[in-house]
């Protein structure tokens, strides 16, 4: 692509940015940016950090929640771990909250309550990887630097059509990026690219018909913009096993226990499981239950992780022995919803109740 036509198409992206953008909580318009307005580099980490994997609309609620919880970056460095583990469940990948706290405490001690802004000393944070550290060093910042995440790779493997698979194809389309910048609205042009990737060119039905970019792209001529961007084939992900055990008290409350801090859901909330396997002749059953109860099979969930797909049998238990030397808690139904449940264990939780008001047999196999 010509360097002229890469400039034609950053102007017109840009013009149709101004007209057509997003108002989103963590975004400062080019409106305001014109007025004089300044991003806040917390809440654009903040946002990119919550985005990373995540739909926009996931994010919305979270990221006003988060603001109102700790409405900077030293607040949310002196908040509790568990707080904050709170505040995260349902939105998943939790390794990110955990890396989200660490991240303040650093930017709010040893830097001092600002955030670096370059892309290198954004990515020698806990939980800032390339593509973030280019968004926020971008957005946050102004600097003209590339910023790549799924929308934008959509876009330009349509506008150039590049029929080489991702990932193989990402350094053609950094060098693409890097030469049609915007040097002076280096930050609305990565959230434009970002726009139009999730509202025009989306993945199935792109609205072709109003795209800015549509007298440059290349795609549009073949007539089967779907097909782009080329991937290699996904495998499919592994199925592992594993039960869950809901003890419910005559008072409702619910037991818990707290998951040790490393490894998946690290240092979140569940209502006890067995170990997740991949055998089918694993501790899957009532066998592996926690405590003795009168434990009743309700049915079983699924639930995909990246790697991996989960179907976890839920058993559910009425007891009101106390269970004091386990190292778990009683949860009442109003302290439930601000528990660190991931959405996985609130599934559980769900499946136990509904199958509650049904007659369900006890499982034959009763612990003594
Ligand atoms: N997706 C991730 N970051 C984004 C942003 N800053 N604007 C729009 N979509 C995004």
């Amino acid at each position: 692509m010509a360097k002229a036509q890469k400039q034609i198409i950053a102007e017109a992206l840009l013009d149709w940015y101004d007209r057509s953008h997003r108002e989103l909580p963590w975004r400062v318009g080019p409106d305001d940016l014109a007025k004089g307005k300044q991003p806040d580099a917390y809440r654009v980490w903040l946002s990119e950090v919550m985005l990373q994997q995540t739909q926009v609309e996931t994010v919305k609620p979270y990221f006003t929640k988060f603001l109102k919880l700790w409405p900077d970056v030293s607040s949310l460095a002196a908040a509790s771990q568990d707080d904050v583990m709170k505040a995260w469940a349902g939105l998943g990948y939790y390794s990110r909250a955990r890396n989200l706290k660490k991240c303040a405490e650093i930017v709010a001690t040893k830097l001092g309550g600002r955030f670096p802004n370059t892309s290198k000393e954004l990515m020698d944070l806990p939980g800032i990887g390339d593509y973030t550290a280019a968004a926020i060093s971008a957005i946050a910042f102004n600097h003209v630097v590339p910023v790549i995440d799924g929308n934008v790779e959509r876009v330009v493997s349509r506008l150039a059509a590049i029929a080489t698979p991702l990932p193989k194809a990402k350094s053609e389309i950094k060098q693409i990026v890097a030469g049609s910048l915007s040097k002076d609205r280096p930050g609305d042009f990565a959230q434009a690219m970002m726009d139009l990737g999730a509202t025009v060119c989306t993945p199935r039905n792109p609205a072709c018909i109003v795209c800015p970019l549509r007298e440059h792209c290349k795609v549009i001529r073949t007539g089967d913009p779907e097909h782009y961007p080329f991937k290699a084939p996904k495998r499919d992900k592994p199925l592992r096993r594993g039960a869950a055990f809901v003890a419910v008290r005559n008072d409702g409350a619910i037991y818990l226990r707290k998951r040790k801090e490393q490894g998946l859901l690290g240092g979140m909330t569940e209502v006890p499981t067995t170990n997740w396997t991949a055998r089918i002749d694993g501790e899957t059953g009532v066998s592996a239950a926690p405590f003795s109860a009168s434990w009743v099979n309700i049915g079983s969930i699924r639930h995909v992780f990246t790697h991996f797909e989960l179907e976890l049998s839920v058993f559910r238990a009425e007891t009101n022995d106390p269970v004091d030397e386990l190292d778990g808690w009683w949860s009442s139904p109003s302290d439930l919803p601000e528990e660190a449940l991931p959405t996985v264990m609130k599934k559980a939780i769900e499946t136990a109740k509904s199958g509650a008001t049904k007659r369900n047999k006890p499982a034959r196999r009763q612990l003594a």
